[in-house]
């Protein structure tokens, strides 16, 4: 089953973090996932993919705009109605907004008809409840990275249990 992280990211965090999510997708039996920048989506494999977790920088609270532009100009194509779709964020700071993104992302999923999911607590440890959070700067990014691999892992499993036939 094909499943796709999509990010934009300028200085590397989101896409690292984002290439984490892609391991624990692909730890599940029965997944190809892939991660693809904004700027170079195949949006072929995104089209025939069951769950999309997209990803994106805080700026000043918000996803950036390269994000909500890719959001409103091209996440047509990629027939999210019906997929399992999640979202996650990198910030300089754990006030710095990160939620905030997640859920805009979310949001905006939501009106493509996506279904949206992250696991929340229905895991245990460790909670994940809109989706993971990496903070760089004020803290080495780099302590969060289970967190997206785990929660890959978590999303990969629920859409198999979904989609599998
Ligand atoms: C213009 C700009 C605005 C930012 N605004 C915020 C913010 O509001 N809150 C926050 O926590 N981090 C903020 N950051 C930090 C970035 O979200 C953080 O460094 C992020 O991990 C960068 O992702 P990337 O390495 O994938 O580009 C900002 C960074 C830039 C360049």
């Amino acid at each position: 089953m094909k499943m796709a992280v999509i990010y934009h990211s300028v200085t590397g965090n989101t896409k690292n973090m984002g290439d984490l999510i892609v391991k624990g997708m692909n730890s599940v039996a029965g997944v190809e996932a892939q991660a693809f920048p904004i700027e170079g989506v195949d949006v072929e494999f995104v089209k025939e993919a069951k769950c999309v977790v997209f990803g994106s920088p805080i700026y000043a609270a918000h996803i950036t705009g390269q994000m909500m532009n890719y959001l409103l100009s091209d996440a047509g194509k990629l027939h999210l109605a019906g997929k399992l779709v999640g979202a996650y964020a990198t910030a300089q700071y754990v006030h710095g907004g990160a939620e905030l993104g997640i859920r805009e992302m979310l949001d905006h999923a939501m009106v493509m008809g996506a279904l949206t999911y992250s696991g929340g607590g229905s895991f245990g440890k460790p909670f994940i409840h809109l989706g993971p959070v990496g903070i760089d700067n004020t803290m080495d990014i780099n302590q969060f990275a289970d967190n997206f691999e785990i929660y890959g892992s978590r999303m990969a499993q629920k859409a198999m249990e979904l989609f599998a036939k």
